[in-house]
């Protein structure tokens, strides 16, 4: 169970690898920010400044949420950037651990980072809904009533549904159609993306950064001309009280908040596809996060400038922000450009658990058929396609703020567990080639365990639910562990050994003879 892989094992597999090594430092950069900038800053930016029905907000303190958050950030990301320098190979947080705390542990990671990428996406994906109806309703005026305001049992999944009928004064069970007792409400447009980026992926990486370069320029211009137009309509008096909620509002906002960041880490999972990975994935990671951390600073001031942050919305901040000033066409525009960042996002974090799940089946976790490689494309496609099932499998059971914190909740674990994991390999392999270097050590990867444990212990507290699923999330990865995966891992050892035996049995026929 306590069995590592070496380093050296892990990097002369990643060598072999098939994926075609097209990536430069540009293309890590764009992956980057557009697995960064979506759903954080133009959707949950509201409920992190103005609180939700398990948590208060930041209030116009959300600035200060952001810099902690960043704070968390940076020392985890130094450690990724560490690794991936040293290690460049596919799994992310999940090599990384067989290379320190041996298979259980790395097992457990590879799940864990299931809650980041593939439990994230369904936040992205039923929030890429949401502004894709924010934008249709700017055309209302010429597309058909039945396309702009469609049943809600097609649009959303169905807790979503029930809660939107409370809100509405409506009986859930009248406006929710059954089929053999079983109610039915499926978010048609979330499957329909997540299945066009699954086709996306499958053409291959280059492909893929491509359509995410575009979607990137699209999101950048909008959140520039939101600023541009916005920093007019600032009145002072809006960030007064700062801090209505005082540390606790800043911390649950910092938790929230945690979201936006999510996604710099992703860039390690295209180690193997990277020309330079030694050079340039920390360059990447840490490039990424620097220009988000500018970017949501001034959107949380614009922002909170603009409006009492009581009165900020939960769906579309940043475009109803623009409506309450007048600015109309701009909202519209922010829609489009909000669905541009949220398209982004889904691409590469259904990237991202692709890569893991190569990773995890190169190491036997996962059936050898799983990760054939599509001739053609050079991806692997069966892989693809299972990623984008596990996502619409959640978008039917899962609503967009329990998917959310969940991620959250997957994240600080794997940043916690990246940052134990360089103290201990410096300490076992203190000689190794570090193209990179945390510096500090051992002090930053301490802090970075501090902050993230810390924002994730605070959070606990308030909410509930995602609190109750995250270690029964845990312990199903236990049991899956327990009966399927150690036993696997066994036969394989086994097989491995037998291979070796009958190799030494050839070679010493072949002396004799
Ligand atoms: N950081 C990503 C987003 O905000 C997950 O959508």
């Amino acid at each position: 169970m306590f069995k590592t892989k070496s380093p050296d094992d892990l990097i002369a597999e990643g060598k072999k690898s098939e994926l075609s090594k097209t990536l430069t430092v540009w293309d890590l950069i764009i992956l980057g920010i557009g697995a960064v900038v979506g759903t954080g800053i133009f959707t949950i930016v509201g409920i992190a400044a103005q609180g939700g029905p398990e948590g208060v907000g930041a209030g116009p303190a959300l600035v200060v949420s952001i810099v902690l958050t960043a704070i968390a950030c940076v020392f985890a990301a130094l450690c990724y950037s560490e690794f991936a320098s040293m290690i460049p190979v596919a799994g992310s947080a999940y090599t990384y651990t067989y290379a320190t705390m041996g298979e259980f542990m790395a097992w457990m990671v590879g799940w864990i980072l299931m809650l980041e990428y593939a439990i994230g996406n369904i936040t992205v994906a039923s929030a890429w809904t949401g502004y894709l109806f924010q934008f249709l309703k700017g055309f209302s005026h010429v597309l058909p009533a039945w396309l702009v305001n469609p049943p809600i049992w097609l649009i959303n999944d169905y807790r979503s549904a029930t809660i939107i009928c409370q809100r509405d004064h409506l009986d859930p069970n009248v406006v929710i159609p059954h089929i053999l007792g079983i109610p039915i409400s499926v978010n048609i447009p979330a499957i329909l993306i997540v299945i066009l980026v699954t086709l996306v992926l499958v053409r291959g990486i280059k492909e893929s950064t491509k359509v995410a370069g575009v979607m990137v320029a699209i999101n950048l211009l909008i959140i520039a001309s939101f600023v541009a137009v916005g920093v007019f309509y600032i009145k002072p008096e809006n960030w007064v009280p700062f801090a209505p909620n005082g540390f606790e509002g800043v911390f649950m906002g910092a938790f929230l908040i945690f979201f936006a960041y999510i996604g710099f880490d992703a860039i390690s999972t295209t180690a193997e596809e990277t020309k330079n990975p030694q050079r340039d994935l920390p360059i990447g990671i840490i490039g990424t996060l620097v220009i988000c951390t500018i970017l949501y600073i001034i959107v949380a001031l614009v922002l909170t400038g603009m409006m009492p942050y009581d009165k900020i919305d939960f769906q579309a901040p940043i475009a109803h922000a623009m409506r309450m000033v007048g600015q109309n066409r701009l909202a519209g525009f922010i829609s489009a450009g909000a669905l541009a960042g949220l398209t982004s996002v889904l691409l590469i974090y259904q990237l991202g658990t692709t890569r893991i799940l190569y990773a995890m089946s190169r190491d036997g976790f996962l059936p050898k058929s799983m990760r054939q490689i599509n001739k053609k494309f050079k991806t692997p496609h069966v892989l693809t396609w299972v990623s984008g099932i596990i996502v619409i499998i959640g978008t039917l059971f899962m609503d967009i703020n329990i998917s959310a914190e969940l991620c959250n909740f997957g994240t600080f674990t794997s940043f916690i567990i990246v940052c134990i994991a360089i103290l201990i390999l410096r300490k076992t392999d203190p000689d190794r080639h570090r193209p990179f270097r945390v510096p500090f050590s051992p002090l930053f990867p301490i802090l970075g365990i501090l902050t993230c444990g810390g924002l994730m212990f605070y959070s606990m507290g308030s909410l509930k639910t995602s609190s109750m699923l995250f270690p029964l999330w845990l312990l199903v990865g236990f049991v899956i562990y327990v009966t399927y995966s150690y036993k696997k891992q066994r036969e394989l050892e086994n097989k491995k050994e037998m291979l070796l035996n009958k190799a030494k049995e050839a070679k010493i026929k072949e002396k004799i003879s």
